[in-house]
């Protein structure tokens, strides 16, 4: 059995786990119907996939999906914080190579990573499902041997299709690489609604603290910000927007949020939630001004958002105030909390995105993946797009799993858009 030289935290954690698979499976039509209709036709089988994702319940159906299509799947966790011991161990026995223990350090993301690619890559091609650029970066640094046999990347996030353009204006990306992250169906719903809901969930689970009439600063408006400050505003929250793009801080305006440099944010905030993708936004400058008992969070696909090594070596005292709750207190009394160690809080400190949107992003991942499989020999190394009419493939199918749908152009209303002599 393949998943036997997994690596995981205990096997007889898995009977927790397969419930939560199925669970998952249970509420993810989209990627049963694309699994139905695309990826049951042979191009998976003997392929090889490496996936790192957070090692949860979604991204393990995901996983089994496309080891039931044929593929000889590997998964690593791109960090031990986003593992579910539980959901590691039934995905090793269900028959997928699995590197992922939350008992791990850090420092050995990279080493499961490496396994992963080579566990892919064993039997001959491989394609690959990326979190952050990490399986890609591997490939193109510590395991460059390996380069020949990938025939591409898909990639998860914002943060990492940001490192796969910086690679190919270098000129290193060897190469393609999709980014699913660009899809429609993915960052309108997957950043916006996903980080919106389980950003809050995790907030309010973490503290069981009411987010009602609270001051609730969201560092960062794109799609991720753009959900958590709607979210909160829903809750109740005053919300404040900062922003370094002013025309996404007139927007921020106009949707009817505060919008004021952090600094003069950070005087009025009461809870922080950065989502930037960009490093060191809340620092020391920010922490001097903070009032006590002020709440802290990175919902950012990066863990430098918040400079927790200040916080550490600033602090008087640190002490686990809550489970996922640091507080630091500082030389002055002043109590600040740091939610989820100041990494992604919806993920650490929370179940992550809701079943419904990691289907529409899964489906997306899951025909990236068919597609480089099948066509990677006429794309050329380089960040490609999903092409539009697989993004409506999958809004179509999921407004029709809701039983909902949507109209086509009439013939003479497609004439209409097309000419200019009406
Ligand atoms: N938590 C999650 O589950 C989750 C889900 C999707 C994406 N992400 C991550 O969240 C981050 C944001 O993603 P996005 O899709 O919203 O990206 P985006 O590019 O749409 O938005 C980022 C915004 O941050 C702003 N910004 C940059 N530096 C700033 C600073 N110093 N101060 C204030 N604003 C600043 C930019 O102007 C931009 O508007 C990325 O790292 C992404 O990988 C997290």
């Amino acid at each position: 059995m393949r998943g036997e030289n997994s690596v995981v935290k205990d096997p007889a954690l898995a009977p927790e786990g397969h419930r939560k698979i199925e669970w998952a499976a249970a509420h993810s039509p989209v990627l049963a119907a694309v699994r139905e209709r695309y990826l049951k036709d042979g191009t998976f089988d003997g392929l090889g996939v490496g996936v790192a994702l957070p090692v949860e319940a979604k991204t393990a159906y995901l996983a089994a999906v496309l080891a039931e299509a044929g593929a000889r799947v590997a998964v690593a966790a791109p960090l031990p914080s986003v593992v579910q011991d539980d959901v590691a161990a039934a995905l090793a026995e269900r028959g997928v190579a699995v590197f992922a223990t939350s008992e791990g350090a850090p420092e050995d993301a990279d080493r499961w990573m490496e396994l992963a690619l080579e566990a892919a890559t064993a039997g001959g091609e491989a394609v690959l499902i990326d979190d952050r650029a990490g399986l890609t970066r591997i490939a193109h640094t510590t395991r460059r041997g390996l380069l020949p046999r990938l025939r591409g990347a898909s990639e998860e996030t914002t943060s990492g299709v940001v490192r796969l353009r910086a690679m190919e204006r270098e000129g290193v990306l060897e190469l393609p690489a999709i980014a699913a992250n660009d899809a429609r169906c993915k960052y309108l719903f997957d950043n916006r609604y996903g980080t919106g809901q389980s950003t809050l969930a995790a907030l309010m689970q973490s503290t069981n603290l009411m987010l009602g009439g609270k001051r609730v600063v969201v560092l960062g408006y794109g799609w991720c910000g753009k959900g958590i400050a709607r979210y909160a505003a829903g809750l109740g929250a005053r919300v404040t927007v900062c922003e370094v793009d002013p025309v996404r801080g007139l927007e921020a305006y106009a949707d009817g949020f505060d919008v004021l440099p952090a600094l003069r944010a950070a005087e009025v905030g009461e809870v922080f939630v950065t989502a930037t993708g960009n490093r060191r936004v809340l620092g020391e400058e920010h922490f001097a001004r903070m009032r006590d008992g002020a709440l802290l969070a990175n919902a950012g696909g990066v863990d430098v958002e918040i400079d927790v090594g200040w916080l550490r070596s600033a602090a008087a005292r640190v002490r686990e105030a809550r489970r996922h709750v640091e507080e630091f207190v500082m030389p002055d009394g002043r109590r600040l909390r740091l939610v989820g160690g100041g990494m992604v809080v919806n993920l650490t400190a929370g179940d992550g995105h809701p079943v419904e949107i990691m289907d529409l992003t899964f489906a997306i991942q899951a025909l990236c993946a068919y597609r480089l499989a099948r066509e990677h020999a006429a794309m050329r190394p380089g960040v490609h797009l999903l092409p539009r009419e697989i993004d409506d493939e999958v809004a179509r199918l999921k407004l029709g799993a809701v039983g909902m749908g949507v109209d086509a152009l009439t013939e003479e209303q497609r004439r209409f858009l097309a000419g200019w002599r009406e």
